[in-house]
């Protein structure tokens, strides 16, 4: 058992904080945002993510896991200090690093003798040295980047691929790995600089993968192929992999939009500018305008004049409730600029109300009297969708699938028609 704080109670310090409780660490989430540690010490959870609640209620009911606002006294009795601050993007697309240095500054001669500082958080490509210099070599530092996905973020902490440790201290980089003892996955070790550039390049490659889905959807279109039939033929190839396969409306969320810009950034600093990366930043911009302007058509093809679009799906993924550079919600804004009539549906998805002009409760009332209906988030709510009831409460009978969720044929063979690209 170690003494843990976790400064930032986000999606990756939350995760974080409650699953090392739940190994059996003792641990303090803390976090300057009192109403959302008054709501933890409640067990009531800010955010929706699969099994996050019974790990907190668990941690708390144990006596594991405590939240506090009080950020000295929390670092004080910690041996293993983790950093899950925000590190939103400048204008610029480099990462603002302004919580993180604020923090440092206020935790500076705090620290137990002998504790160490981990960096979660993505940070630009020698952050580690610089914590290093600004606490004075105080405490020994690693880099220990996190890889987990929102929607499944309690599971990915808990079942990882690799965890990996950047450190110029060996000693203190064996303490950090084992805290992870109980975990059955490769642990390597390497410089803090290494560690900070996988996180950036892994999410890159990643966001790289899915454009080239998606540019090979638009390919698949117009030579008239099938792009779910065409990558499940590369999906056998073990160098490709099946996984991150999906064409779609789009990445974004949280971490892709954020790190690209930001690894671009740092790459032109560094003389090596990675124009893939910028092209692929560019080339997904241009698939969400892509995906918008394939519903505007099907809306505007309507025979109906006060054509009513329906949309299901806010959130930029399923499983998750967050909007954060959503490609749903950027098309719904696309559309509702030149439609009057959309309505729009996501169980979970937590958006300001401003932002989506009609938004109902249920996918029913979405539905009902829509002409064309458009999916952008893959919940499973909207796979189980029934064309019988489908033509039974929509006006028109034009889907337009960018999730590829559908039964194609099912849907034809009721008189529909489902536009998606390259299918
Ligand atoms: C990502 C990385 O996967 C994770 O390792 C890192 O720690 C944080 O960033 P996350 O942002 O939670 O995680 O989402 P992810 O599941 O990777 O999806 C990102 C975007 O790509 C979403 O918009 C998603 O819909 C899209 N996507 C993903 C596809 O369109 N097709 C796919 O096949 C996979």
């Amino acid at each position: 058992m170690n003494r843990i704080t976790i400064v930032g109670t986000g999606y990756v310090g939350l995760t974080t904080g409650s699953c090392l409780a739940s190994l059996g660490h003792q641990v303090i989430c803390v976090d300057n945002d009192e109403v959302k540690i008054r709501m933890l010490q409640s067990c009531l959870i800010p955010i929706f993510e699969e099994g996050l609640e019974l790990l907190v209620e668990r941690g708390i009911s144990s006596g594991k896991l405590t939240f506090s606002t009080d950020l000295i006294s929390s670092v004080e009795q910690a041996e293993f200090i983790f950093l899950c601050l925000p590190t939103p993007p400048n204008n610029d697309g480099t990462a603002d690093l302004t919580v993180l240095y604020d923090v440092l500054d206020r935790l500076k001669g705090k620290f137990a003798s002998g504790s160490i500082v981990i960096n979660k958080s993505t940070v630009p490509v020698h952050s580690a040295g610089v914590v290093a210099q600004i606490l004075a070599q105080e405490v020994a530092v690693v880099s220990n980047p996190e890889f987990l996905r929102e929607g499944s973020a309690v599971h990915d902490f808990l079942n990882p691929d690799r965890i990996l440790i950047g450190c110029d201290d060996l000693s203190a980089g064996r303490r950090v790995a084992d805290l992870y003892s109980s975990f059955n996955c490769p642990i390597l070790f390497t410089d803090p600089l290494s560690a900070e550039s996988v996180k950036y390049l892994a999410n890159a490659f990643l966001a790289m993968k899915i454009s080239f889905v998606n540019q090979s959807a638009l390919f698949c279109h117009s030579v008239g192929s099938n792009v779910l039939e065409v990558m499940r033929g590369l999906s056998f190839d073990p160098r490709i992999g099946s996984m991150f396969l999906n064409p779609g409306p789009g990445w974004g969320g949280s971490c892709f939009p954020k790190d690209t810009r930001a690894l671009t950034g740092m790459a032109l600093a560094s003389g090596e500018p990675m124009s893939l990366v910028t092209e692929t930043i560019a080339a997904n911009e241009r698939h969400i305008q892509r995906s918008a302007q394939l519903i505007i058509d099907a809306a505007q093809n309507s025979e109906n004049s006060d054509v009513r679009v329906a949309v299901l799906g806010l959130s930029f993924k399923a499983d998750t409730d967050d909007t954060r550079e959503s490609p749903a919600l950027r098309i719904l804004q696309i559309i509702q600029d030149v439609f009057n009539d959309v309505v729009a549906y996501d169980p979970h998805a937590k958006v300001q109300n401003r932002v989506v002009n009609h938004r109902v409760n249920t996918m029913d009332e979405a539905l009902h009297g829509a002409d064309v209906l458009a999916i952008l988030t893959e919940w499973d709510e909207f796979r189980g969708l029934d064309p019988v009831h489908a033509q039974s409460l929509m006006r028109g009978n034009v889907i337009v699938d960018l999730r590829y969720l559908l039964n194609k044929e099912l849907f034809c063979n009721k008189g529909f028609s489902v536009l998606a690209f390259g299918n």
